[in-house]
């Protein structure tokens, strides 16, 4: 009880930092011409929307583009070794899922675009394109293992855009100097994401876990990370790409499909309003994560 209300204040504080980011970037995009005083003021007063999700303020969506990659972590959050055949993600379902998630809000903070390995994807010129174009996103971000510099014109010439920021995951098994030099080179925008530990979730098995046990474990998850894999939005990866591997058993309360064309838009914008207020989905009772088997591991541990 006590700590399903401690993370739930956790969470809270969550969306505050969000709040923050978003008033910063307001401000920063909005206020050319006007006077700084009601330009902070503006921004202050209508991100505040972000603390109902009624209003079609988010906070953050992961899009994994693809399942191909460079390295083969034991533990990756996204199931990605997992994957037996790595390939890019229907391009087609992919871009329908994002403009359909853009029809359903008004803004959102943070997208990000990952993998596996984006740098690995055909998709992302044409994904970082029809993100760009939405002004419903304030800030893009590229989540990258430092593998790989991108050689295709294209793709940096569209990484340049300062709304999109390259984030190397700072893995110790890594040489990601080269691509750092390479982003500093081109005016690329980047952050070095250093991480001390990694979470282990746990396998995959289903763990038959009591309706009580499954909401105290969501309650105490900080489910931040909301995931559009096959046009579904899902609360976590976990979810999205066990649902997608078929190891989580399919669970339509669990998700949103947002390329289900029997419901309108209005529709879809009430579901993931009630979706991002549950209290547990299914696919937690496949996972370790908010109990306390789920131990600090090593970071980004390769198979052998
Ligand atoms: C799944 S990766 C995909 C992007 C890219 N391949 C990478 O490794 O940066 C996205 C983020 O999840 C983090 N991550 C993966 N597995 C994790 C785990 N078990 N615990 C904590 N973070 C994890 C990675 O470090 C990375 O920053
Ligand atoms: S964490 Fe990143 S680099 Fe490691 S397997 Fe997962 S997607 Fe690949
Ligand atoms: S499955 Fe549940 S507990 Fe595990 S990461 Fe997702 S939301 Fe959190």
């Amino acid at each position: 009880m006590m700590s399903g209300l401690f993370h739930n204040i956790a969470y809270k504080l969550h969306r505050v930092g969000f709040y923050m980011y978003s008033v910063k970037y307001y401000y920063m995009d909005h206020c050319h011409g006007m006077s700084k005083i009601k330009c902070l003021f503006e921004s202050i007063i209508t991100n505040l929307k972000i603390f109902n999700y009624r209003y079609g303020y988010y906070e953050y969506l992961e899009i994994p583009i693809t399942t191909k990659c460079s390295l083969r972590c034991k533990y990756c959050s996204n199931l990605i070794s997992y994957y037996k055949k790595k390939c890019d993600y229907d391009s087609t379902i992919l871009i329908n899922g994002i403009k359909t998630f853009l029809r359903c809000i008004h803004n959102i903070v943070y997208v990000r675009v990952l993998g596996g390995e984006p740098f690995l994807s055909k998709n992302l010129y044409r994904v970082l394109r029809v993100l760009l174009k939405s002004n419903k996103i304030q800030r893009i971000e590229v989540v990258t293992n430092g593998t790989i510099v991108p050689t295709d014109e294209r793709i940096i010439s569209i990484l340049r855009n300062k709304r999109i920021i390259v984030c190397i995951s700072r893995y110790p098994i890594v040489d990601y100097r080269k691509l750092v030099v390479f982003l500093k080179e081109n005016g690329i925008r980047y952050r070095l994401d250093k991480m001390h530990y990694w979470m282990n979730y746990g396998n995959t098995k289903k763990r038959n876990k009591t309706k009580k046990e499954l909401m105290k474990q969501y309650a105490s998850c900080n489910h931040v990370c909301k995931s559009l894999v096959n046009g579904q939005i899902h609360l976590c990866p976990r979810s999205s790409h066990g649902t997608d591997l078929g190891i989580i058993k399919n669970n339509k309360d669990d998700y949103l499909d947002l390329l289900d064309e029997t419901m309108s838009i209005r529709e879809k914008k009430k579901r993931i309003n009630d979706l991002f207020r549950k209290k547990y989905i299914m696919a937690c009772d496949y996972c370790d994560y908010g109990t306390k088997k789920c131990k600090k591991i090593k970071v980004a541990e390769q198979i052998k």
